[in-house]
């Protein structure tokens, strides 16, 4: 047996935000892919940091100064391992994996020429859409568009024929944060460097729910945020390879970036500080690497089955509701669930939920263009963690069933 059924109930109190009321009813918290909640260890080591080690990275002789550069160095080795990279000068520290995507954007966009192109899918999050769309704009580039099909699957033939020459990046989610689509991440970076093309894999919503090695996916850029892997907000990552790093210009100036600076000229540091100016988040970076290691030790493909059991269970009870449509039926899929009722408006369905203490996402997730693809404004979104259980799948099911009452 998965050994999270064995210890839900020891795993959920690490959550304490978890055994909250809500309207006067337990929370059902299924707005995993928006964020997570925190376990305790990573509140605390948030609270020990400020309390106790307090004091700039980098910067000091003193002991405390120290301290914090060795947890911040440590954690960059905690993340390198966990994605596995194969040196702590591929891992950046960002804001999260939208500011990561912009640093591409800007510093890989600006050794390109004009003409170049963008290869996205259509199942992209806005982060990976807008990012090189300003870059198009920018430096006179064209950005080109993998469709998917109505099953939630990307269309590979297509992207096959959308390379010629000028092809400069293809940028991809490894997991759709609507459609739930597990794309063949593997497939589409081999078919790109057959064309000698980087590839960043926008890794936001896979990388707390499969095991992902960045060495073996053979990614030149892998982005992902802290605060979806039960880290903190306001941190993130950016692993890149280095020969790509090494050739592009600094993303932001400012202290820590540099190497030598004088009014005539400015070199700048080695990998990866050359990216990370001024003053980290090196609580964030520290938290998010107990955040990782409290990941590693419920083990991520315990996380990917338990989890698959609560999508195939979710999918299973949810069809047993009259007209309710599910968007996106890979046959690969990530624990999230983005559907519609009959004509009952999913901002209608979702606040109803809420009221029965049941947290889901409703709207357009941030990707409009699948919503576009679907002639739909929106979606309600359920995303699942591996706290969650299936009673309160059954609880998500009983609220539906009320709601559609309610409108019927
Ligand atoms: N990207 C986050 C989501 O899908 C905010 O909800």
């Amino acid at each position: 047996m998965n050994s999270i059924i064995q210890n839900i109930a020891s795993i959920r109190a690490d959550f304490p935000i978890l055994s909250e009321k809500v309207y006067g009813k337990s929370l059902v918290y299924f707005d995993n892919a928006a964020t997570t909640q925190k376990p305790l260890c990573v509140v605390r080591k948030i609270d020990d940091g400020y309390l106790l080690h307090n004091a700039n990275v980098h910067r000091g002789v003193h002991y405390l100064s120290q301290v914090a550069t060795e947890a911040h160095e440590s954690a960059r080795s905690t993340v390198k391992d966990f994605i596995g990279a194969k040196s702590t000068s591929q891992i950046i520290f960002t804001r999260g994996t939208t500011e990561s995507i912009n640093l591409v954007a800007f510093s890989y966009g600006e050794l390109l020429k004009e003409g170049s192109e963008i290869i996205v899918s259509e199942m992209e999050h806005h982060s990976n859409i807008v990012p090189w769309q300003l870059l198009c704009e920018r430096k006179g580039l064209k950005l080109k568009v993998i469709p998917f099909a109505d099953n939630g699957v990307l269309d590979l033939d297509t992207y096959k024929n959308l390379f010629t020459e000028r092809t400069a990046l293809v940028a991809v989610t490894h997991i759709s944060n609507t459609l739930g689509t597990v794309n063949p991440v593997k497939q589409i970076i081999d078919i790109a460097h057959s064309h000698n093309v980087p590839v960043l894999i926008d890794g936001a919503q896979s990388v707390a729910h499969t095991k992902v090695n960045v060495t073996d996916l053979d990614a030149d850029f892998f982005v992902f945020s802290g605060h979806k892997i039960y880290g903190p907000t306001g941190i993130g990552v950016l692993y890149g390879k280095e020969e790509l790093l090494d050739k592009m210009v600094p993303y932001q100036a400012g202290g820590e970036m540099i190497e030598r600076v004088t009014f005539e000229k400015t070199t700048f540091n080695v990998l990866p500080y050359k990216f990370e100016a001024g003053t980290p988040d090196f609580i964030g970076s520290t938290a998010l690497a107990t955040a990782l290691e409290y990941v590693q030790n419920i083990g991520i493909e315990n996380i990917a089955e338990y989890e698959q059991g609560l999508l195939k269970y979710a999918t299973e009870r949810l069809k047993e509701i009259d007209g309710l449509r599910i968007y996106g039926n890979a046959p690969e899929r990530g624990a999230v669930i983005s559907m519609n009722v009959g004509n009952i408006h999913h901002y209608d369905i979702g606040t109803l939920l809420d009221k029965l203490g049941l947290a889901l996402r409703t709207g357009h997730h941030c990707a409009e263009p699948v919503m576009q693809h679907y002639g739909i404004e929106g979606t309600l979104r359920a995303s699942f963690a591996f706290y969650n259980t299936k009673d309160e799948i059954d609880k998500l099911i009983d609220g539906i069933n009320k709601v559609v009452k309610i409108f019927t």
